[in-house]
């Protein structure tokens, strides 16, 4: 059987077949094992790539650029301040001027259409570094991540993601988890939970992957078995700073604090989180939405972030091998 990658964007995770994303994992670990052993082979030598970032990011801008400088490429950093992009020229006349300058464009922005746009118009590779309804290259440092952690194949493990689950990291755990075969949980009140539609759509891919999906309002029902909790910001990147007390209002019950996490009955299931969290009072939003709101944690306590349990500096390293994997295999 003939495998290849080469040149598909990586838009959405739906894009790709399980098998692709089970490459890619295998690969990342291959990656993050010749690494850690200094015999990285490097493959993107001579490739140019530009990061064009519309929000702001550390995690997905500093993997991007460590994985391309590891592999022997090179990178042009763009944020909207210091481009024409927007503002002077529309996408697809930026599209059409990088895809002639770059091998590959990676792209976080606002709606997904933007990151469509730029695949259409550039035809060289573009990955999706998080629109509003999609984060595919953090799920597949999720799926890596609990790999390493679950010692069983991911079909059988089980996660539940608890929150806003109507944006890019509910939707997104929902199509990567559905794609492994996984038991996937989504703990969310009515008017946060993923789209019927794609909720539908996940449904249907199930009865071939074997995936289990259970959508849940109540989150100790939800939790009850699993392996990983997994949370995320409750307001995100782009969304109006007024949403945070009705989120605060319809989220409280969903944190991730001690008893939920000993609700799940397993003594070893790990918490997960994407980053940034808000978990004590050393942010600046953090203090904010204290003086606020007089809350001193919010999606999820201190007490679970800092415990043993908590995995959330492997998955934001992985963060690194699993995009170095994807350039790897659509530009190596
Ligand atoms: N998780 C994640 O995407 O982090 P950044 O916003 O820092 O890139
Ligand atoms: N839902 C968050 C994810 C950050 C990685 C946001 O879009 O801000």
């Amino acid at each position: 059987m003939t495998f290849n990658l080469r040149n598909r964007s990586l838009l959405d995770l739906k894009d790709f077949a399980p098998r692709d994303i089970r490459y890619l994992l295998d690969l990342s670990a291959e990656l993050k094992r010749a690494k850690a052993a200094g015999t990285e082979h490097q493959r993107l030598k001579g490739k140019n790539i530009a990061l064009i970032f519309e929000k702001s990011s550390t995690r997905t801008r500093c993997a991007f650029e460590v994985a391309v400088h590891d592999q022997g490429g090179h990178v042009t950093y763009i944020d909207p301040a210091s481009s024409q992009l927007g503002h002077k020229e529309s996408l697809k006349d930026t599209a059409r001027v990088l895809g002639r300058m770059f091998d590959g464009l990676e792209y976080r922005g606002f709606h997904q259409t933007v990151v469509e746009d730029l695949a259409r118009y550039s035809h060289v590779p573009v990955w999706n570094g998080l629109t509003d309804e999609s984060h595919p290259t953090q799920i597949l440092a999720d799926l890596l991540t609990m790999e390493e952690f679950g010692e069983r194949p991911l079909h059988e493990l089980s996660f539940c993601y608890l929150g806003d689950a109507r944006f890019n990291m509910g939707c997104s755990l929902l199509v990567g988890g559905t794609q492994m075969g996984m038991d996937v949980r989504i703990a969310a009140p009515e008017g946060l939970q993923p789209p019927t539609e794609l909720v539908a759509q996940m449904r249907e891919l199930a009865r071939s992957t074997g995936a289990r999906i259970t959508i849940e309002t109540d989150p100790r029902k939800a939790v009850a078995g699993a392996d990983f909790l997994y949370t995320d910001v409750w307001v995100s990147m782009g969304e109006a700073d007024a949403a945070w007390k009705q989120r605060i209002e319809a989220l409280m019950p969903y944190q991730v604090t001690a008893a939920l996490m000993q609700a799940t009955g397993k003594p070893r299931t790990r918490f997960m989180h994407c980053l940034p969290a808000f978990h004590n009072l050393d942010t600046e939003v953090g203090r904010q939405i204290h003086e606020r709101y007089g809350l001193k944690e919010i999606e999820v306590t201190d007490e679970v972030f800092e415990s043993d349990a908590s995995i959330v500096f492997t998955q934001a390293e992985n963060r690194l091998h699993t995009i170095k994997a994807v350039l790897v295999a659509t530009l190596g």
